[in-house]
């Protein structure tokens, strides 16, 4: 016999419900187009592959556009809509803010969503400055002895397995003493000077360009993995193109196309910087919008004493190993495919050699943060992760103001 057809009210609802026994987790997420679908997929996932403590529920998604976000609460399977972030901070049935907007609201909406009693998971770079950082630092400590509330800042790429399993075998010693760390981030989408002034070209706005947008990825981490800090850094920035067509419409993300009239590129386009770690290790980075033909290219590389590491985003189910101990003639760098159980995160996935993508990490993300959530325990990358992170990049442009003089980094506290 046919089964009656449920109403797309009764589907939502059965979609948003919690699994069996498992207290929901109920988001409410600022912003809806590219992060705000990546971590909808992360939202959406998590639960369904993952056993977890708690389920997370798509409860609300807010954007300032009535239309545009009924219509991403439809396409990614959010249960109401708001229009302003206030409205969404004061509903009593969310319980996590997630923020997937611009810097420039970042600091505010945190701050305000962990004062009216929400967990907070933040996209990076943390905030557009330091101060805002530290703001958003001390009302996450306050908010937990307050309430236990958690804050965590969206490092994705800590969440891979194939970063993952680095960070293991690096706090495991197999590189021994580290000497180096090579880190690269290269895309090529503003190679072309008539692709148009975006909110992310504006310091207003962004903060800063590549430093922030890509810079942050790899230092967070470089310093992640490497399990330790870096201490100063010496830094060359440029702005290639300095004026560009302005982009349709106010919210324009990537694929933005051109509107009338001009725009000043406020940010860099690209940020080049070496630096030094607590260890003594030396560290390069290099982020920038300008390396032609690579669209995603996230490269770093790890040198030690008793061997090396490397790992290439656009083969992100790959881990580059070198073990010094190996006799000579039969060394040489090994690909280990990390799609085993046994690989951090693999045991829920699929089958060895099933790889996972990108979006895999922001599953990975929500998964660790509920966990987090459920055990009472404060996560990685914290509020303050993310603060120490911005000091780099103000250490970075100071050094590059300044001719690239060497700039220690402020490490206030530690
Ligand atoms: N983790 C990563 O790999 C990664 C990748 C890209 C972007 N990001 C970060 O994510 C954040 C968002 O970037 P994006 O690429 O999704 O940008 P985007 O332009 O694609 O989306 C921004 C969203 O924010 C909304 N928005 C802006 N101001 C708002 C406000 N005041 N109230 C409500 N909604 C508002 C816009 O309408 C839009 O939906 C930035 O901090 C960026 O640095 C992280």
């Amino acid at each position: 016999m046919e089964q009656p057809q449920q109403s797309a009210e009764q589907e939502r609802a059965a979609e948003a419900a919690p699994r069996a026994g498992r207290p929901p987790l109920r988001v409410g997420m600022v912003g809806y187009a590219f992060m705000g679908a990546a971590h909808s997929q992360g939202w959406r996932t998590a639960g369904r592959v993952f056993d977890l403590p708690r389920q997370p529920v798509l409860a609300v998604i807010c954007g300032r556009d009535a239309t545009a976000v009924q219509a991403a609460a439809d396409r990614h399977g959010w249960a109401a809509v708001e229009t302003d972030w206030r409205a969404l901070i004061a509903r009593d049935d969310v319980d996590l803010v997630d923020i997937c907007t611009p810097g420039d609201s970042h600091a505010e909406i945190a701050v305000a969503a962990l004062a009216a009693g929400k967990h907070v998971l933040c996209e990076k770079p943390l905030a557009n400055s330091v101060q805002e950082a530290e703001a958003m630092t001390a009302a996450a400590e306050e908010a937990y002895r307050r309430g236990r509330l958690l804050a965590m800042t969206g490092f994705n790429y800590r969440r891979l397995p194939a970063t993952a399993l680095a960070r293991r075998m690096i706090a495991d010693g197999r590189l021994g003493t580290l000497r180096h760390v090579r880190a690269t981030y290269l895309q090529d989408w503003l190679v072309d000077p008539k692709a148009p002034q975006t909110w992310r070209l504006r310091k207003e706005s962004a903060g800063s360009g590549a430093l922030g947008d890509l810079g942050a990825h790899i230092v967070d981490l470089a310093q992640y993995l490497a399990g330790e800090k870096l201490t100063g850094v010496s830094a060359l920035t440029e702005t290639f193109v300095r004026e560009r067509p302005l982009a349709h419409g106010h919210a324009a993300g990537l694929s933005a196309g051109p509107a009338a009239g001009t725009g000043a590129v406020t940010v860099d386009d690209a940020a080049l910087f070496t630096g030094r770690f607590a260890s003594g290790a030396l560290a390069s980075f290099e982020a920038t919008r300008y390396a032609t033909g690579h669209k995603n290219a996230l490269r770093i590389e790890f040198n030690g004493d008793r061997g090396s590491l490397a790992f290439d985003l656009e083969r992100l189910n790959e881990l580059w190993f070198h073990d010094a101990g190996q006799p000579g003639a039969e060394a040489g760098f090994r690909r280990i495919l990390v799609t085993e159980p046994d690989h951090p995160y693999l045991d829920a996935w699929w089958p060895p050699g099933h790889g996972l993508g990108y979006e895999h990490s922001f599953v990975h993300q929500a998964r660790d943060l509920v966990h987090a959530i459920a055990e009472d325990r404060r996560p990685e990358p914290s509020f303050a992760d993310g603060l120490q992170v911005q000091r780099v990049l103000a250490a970075v442009e100071e050094s590059a103001e300044k001719n690239s003089v060497y700039t220690p980094i402020a490490h206030p506290g530690l």
